[in-house]
């Protein structure tokens, strides 16, 4: 695997490929050195869980992360994406963790010779946060094939709301949306249905946070009092599967996409998705580094 851009570029196997190497490290696996390897991750957008749990996985495999910050970088003085990605290359970083708030800024890239791991671009995708949620799902069912996911909330704001509807349809779960309809997209082939009625039907209530730094005005919805309408809370929480699981991405609006009482409830698994997001991100860092 040379890039990872987006999971529009990954077959099945190589999902399962990093899913199953996750796991193994999970459970202990003795892991891989590459004290050898450098690598900077360039965040041009803020970032808690994603930054974080990269710096802990080339950590764990002993990568050498060379310290970026935008704020006293060059990019103050005009330098493009492209020539502070090139600026790293030129001076041996083997490779690049970035997040940027435009979609598919990678384009703009084309001309690197070192690969690049998408931590986020825009509204567009997050693959590694969809694999860390492919890997919690697979780690509590076992499968995929014939499971009910329903993703919830702010989708077309979002950038993991795609890229999970398009990988889980292809591992064989079926997946619907539901939420406020001005923020739901359209462009998108999957059902959408009342949370109420899936909250009954699902394996999995993937919730999303609400992204009013991405709304306009007419977006905004405000007043509306979200989480009696479109979140979890502990009324829905009756009504779930005896084995279904909540799912959020996080950053969480507490009290909005879901109440306080159950983030931490037995059914969630918001920070074992944080947990996770380790393991993912060292199996995708081992794959790009060549092991
Ligand atoms: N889930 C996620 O991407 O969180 P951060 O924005 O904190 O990285």
């Amino acid at each position: 695997m040379q890039n990872l851009l987006s999971m529009e570029h990954l077959s099945t196997t190589e999902m399962m490929d990093i899913i199953h190497t996750a796991i193994a490290y999970k459970k202990g696996e003795s892991l891989p050195s590459y004290a050898n390897k450098t690598i900077s991750n360039l965040f041009f957008e803020n970032s808690t869980r994603t930054k974080l749990s990269f710096e802990m996985a080339e950590h764990k495999l002993n990568i050498h992360a060379i310290p970026f910050e935008v704020a006293t970088s060059s990019v103050s003085k005009g330098e493009t994406l492209y020539d502070t990605c090139k600026t790293l290359e030129a001076i041996g970083v083997d490779a690049l963790v970035i997040r940027h708030p435009e979609n598919e800024y990678y384009r703009q890239l084309k001309g690197l010779n070192i690969p690049i791991i998408n931590g986020g671009d825009g509204s567009g995708s997050h693959p590694t946060q969809c694999l860390l949620d492919l890997m919690t799902i697979y780690e509590h069912f076992g499968y995929f094939e014939g499971l009910n996911v329903v993703i919830v909330g702010d989708i077309s704001h979002s950038r993991v709301a795609r890229s999970n509807q398009q990988a889980l349809t292809k591992l064989g779960a079926s997946v619907s949306f539901a939420g406020p309809k001005e923020w739901q997209d359209f462009s998108i082939d999957a059902p959408f249905i009342t949370l109420d009625e899936a909250v009954a039907q699902s394996d999995v209530i993937m919730l999303l946070r609400v992204q009013r730094e991405r709304h306009t005005v007419q977006a905004d919805l405000v007043g509306m009092d979200y989480n009696t309408h479109f979140g979890m809370n502990a009324q829905r929480l009756e009504r779930m599967k005896e084995n279904a699981i909540i799912m959020h991405p996080a950053p969480i609006n507490r009290g909005v996409e879901i109440t306080d009482e159950l983030v931490e409830c037995e059914k969630s698994k918001i920070f074992e998705q944080m947990t996770n997001g380790v393991y993912t991100r060292m199996a995708v860092l081992n794959k790009v580094l060549g092991g």
